[in-house]
């Protein structure tokens, strides 16, 4: 387990240490979960431009926008290295497909975090497994589900490191970022979507709006599916 010092020169350190710190501590173990979000563009330009040993891996849940498609090709075209892309098991989306519908995710809560389990829950499982630390583009202001996590804390329930190096960063700091670096980005940006996910359940955003209320918009659920749900 990691000690209270270590934790705290991850916690302060710049987002180049903190990452090259952590694939340190694990070489070898440490996987990056990409949607291709901004958050996430900004953490694959450092962890590609510094060669840190740290694996990227994406989900294709099936249902992604072209733009998406598009993007993850011009960003392997960038920075010349892999980003593994990972399915949903065929076998379990064909029987969710045959009982529910292709899209019948829009019928209840229940059946679309079905859907996102199918899709994305499982393959994440996968693709995480030999990780001892994941890292994800989590922001705490993106929703209150988000607002008290931590930069890095041990998972019970999946037996590894969840690190977060992005969440007490602000959406101002995140574009400056993406600006200044040219990092590519994701051209439905453009047009008024903040968070975006498959492309059936997401919206682009009237300006005032909450940044997730894209996601999921029939619903007034709390808007997660299931990746990054917490006990508290
Ligand atoms: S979600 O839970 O609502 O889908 P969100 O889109 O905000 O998540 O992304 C938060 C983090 O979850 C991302 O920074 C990324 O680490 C992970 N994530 C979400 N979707 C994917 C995906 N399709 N592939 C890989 N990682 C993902
Ligand atoms: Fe299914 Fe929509 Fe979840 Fe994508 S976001 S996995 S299409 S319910």
């Amino acid at each position: 387990m990691l000690d209270q010092l270590t934790i705290q020169q991850i916690e302060q350190g710049s987002l180049q240490e903190a990452l090259t710190l952590v694939a340190d501590l694990f070489p070898g173990e440490v996987a990056f979960s990409s949607s291709l979000g901004q958050e996430d563009q900004v953490l694959t330009d450092v962890i590609f431009k510094n060669d840190i040993n740290i694996r990227i891996f994406t989900i294709d849940t099936g249902r992604l926008f072209n733009e998406t498609y598009e993007l993850l090709d011009r960003t392997v075209a960038r920075y010349k290295k892999p980003i593994a892309v990972f399915f949903p098991p065929a076998a379990e989306t064909e029987t969710w497909v045959a009982a529910n519908g292709i899209n019948g995710f829009y019928e209840s809560v229940d059946l679309r975090k079905g859907c996102c389990h199918v899709r994305k829950v499982l393959p994440l499982n996968r693709a995480l497994q030999g990780a001892k630390v994941w890292v994800t583009g989590l922001r705490a202001d993106q929703s209150d589900n988000r607002k008290d996590m931590p930069v890095i804390e041990w998972m019970p329930e999946k037996q590894l490191y969840k690190f977060n190096p992005l969440i007490r960063w602000t959406y101002e700091e995140m574009i400056t970022y993406i600006n200044d670096n040219n990092v590519p980005y994701n051209r439905l940006h453009d047009k008024g979507f903040v968070s975006i996910g498959c492309a059936p359940c997401t919206r682009a955003i009237e300006p005032g709006e909450e940044p997730r209320a894209g996601r999921w918009w029939w619903e007034a659920s709390h808007k997660e599916c299931g990746l990054h749900v917490t006990a508290r």
